[in-house]
């Protein structure tokens, strides 16, 4: 163990050091008046009555900022036809982009990709606007030729400079030029074949360039094998499957479809399995790493929650210590536990802007995979798939505090200055 600032866990991961969650920061995670979001109720109508919508990205610059083209908002999101069971949208997603000129009213512009992208299907990743290039980051899903669907997930980018900002829409119709970047190394992060059981995690991609030190980063969601030598497992062998971590890659020469894996930013070894979409914001000075997590993926004997967990650091690369004590920074209420899910966080007039996705609304199961006994109809009756309202997070250091919410979809960019939080009561 090297010396560490209060609260903050780091060990060895490997040969390098990461930062830890650890089961005594998890002790506190509570509901709270600062991080329970209120009820929100679904919209009027969905943006896309035909469409399931849900984990959303917004275009952003090399340094996380959210960026527009010729001042059109482009938001990215996963996607399935609307008629199907909602928990069978995992199987056929794909990413479809939207634009708004005002960051309230969104048009659908089709699907994203054609034929040629990595995977049977594609998971979550993010957008870099750079110079006149689009630079998409996916997981590619499955192999093309598998016939059964499988959960094989590879790192895969595509770029394009084909983006078209008309007065009336925006256009991208590539042709694009995919790669598979990243795939596990058995070493920090485990391979399908090394999981023990529970489904293995290697996605979500987020471009991100350390602003200070201008190294290009890519984060993503994995698991970090655990031995006995990892610090913060002890004897809880019941534990060490759920191994989710923060990974990373750098790109020493800069070039966005060029990656080397590091180890892991933060591991949550016996703690929790799946550290969804992680990305960093840089507010204020701080380096703040977000990631969403489920009640379920928690380890035994840990009481968690649906919920945005977050950490800061004074540099990218650590050491993190947990928001709040716990970690946690939004959460559901206790009578609607899953309606909110996939949070992503940027940094607006000076707070923190919260967008996420309607999952199951007016569902108070033990936890989300209790959803499945209820009868099909039912499941697709409480099934939001539509973005939900815009939560407004206060944040001061290590502390943060739900400020109140903006509308559906409303996703304010640019100098759009917010009105005075109004109290949701
Ligand atoms: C989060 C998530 C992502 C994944 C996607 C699959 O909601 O589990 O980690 O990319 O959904 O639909």
């Amino acid at each position: 163990m090297v010396d560490r600032p209060l609260g903050d866990e780091r060990g060895v991961q490997g040969d390098r050091s990461c930062s830890y969650w650890t089961r005594e920061q998890t002790e506190s995670i509570t509901r709270e008046a600062t991080n329970v979001a209120p009820i929100i109720d679904p919209p009027q109508t969905r943006l896309d009555e035909d469409l399931h919508i849900w984990d959303t990205w917004l275009l952003r610059d090399r340094y996380g900022e959210v960026t527009t083209v010729d001042g059109w908002q482009v938001a990215f999101s996963l996607t399935a036809p609307a008629d199907m069971l909602p928990s069978d949208r995992h199987d056929v997603a794909s990413i479809r982009y939207f634009y708004s000129r005002d960051g309230k009213q969104w048009e659908c512009g089709g699907e994203l990709f054609d034929d040629d992208a990595y995977g049977q299907r594609q998971w979550s990743g993010c957008a870099l606007y750079d110079d006149g290039d689009l630079y998409v980051f996916y997981t590619a899903v499955g192999h093309s030729d598998d016939v059964e669907t499988t959960d094989t997930q590879r790192i895969a980018g595509a770029t394009t400079a084909s983006v078209t900002a008309g007065s009336a829409e925006v256009v991208i119709d590539g042709p694009w030029t995919h790669e598979i970047l990243l795939e596990p190394d058995g070493n920090w992060y485990e391979t399908e074949d090394q999981s023990g059981g529970l489904t293995y995690t290697f996605r979500d991609p987020w471009f991100y360039e350390d602003p200070e030190t201008g190294e290009p980063c890519l984060l993503f969601e994995a698991n970090a094998p655990v031995t006995d030598e990892t610090p913060v497992c002890g004897d809880d062998t019941a534990g060490r499957q759920y191994n989710g971590c923060v990974g990373v890659a750098v790109s020493p020469t800069g070039d966005p479809l060029e990656w080397e894996l590091r180890a892991p930013l933060l591991v949550g070894a016996c703690v929790n399995h799946e550290l969804e979409r992680p990305h960093v914001v840089h507010h204020d000075g701080h380096y703040y790493l977000f990631i969403s997590t489920h009640k379920h993926r928690f380890a035994p004997g840990i009481q968690g929650y649906d919920g945005l967990y977050g950490w800061v650091a004074a540099s990218l690369h650590g050491p993190y210590r947990p928001l709040n004590d716990s970690g946690l920074v939004v959460t559901n209420p206790a009578d609607a536990p899953f309606q909110l899910y996939s949070w992503m966080v940027y940094s607006h007039d000076e707070e923190l802007l919260v967008h996420s996705f309607l999952n199951y609304l007016d569902f108070e199961g033990e936890s989300l995979e209790a959803i499945a006994e209820l009868p099909e109809t039912e499941q697709t009756q409480r099934f939001g798939g539509t973005l939900g309202q815009t939560l407004r997070v206060g944040v001061d250091g290590d502390r943060t505090e739900i400020l109140g919410t903006l509308d559906h979809w409303h996703l304010p960019t640019g100098d759009e200055s917010l009105p005075e939080p109004v109290e949701d009561t």
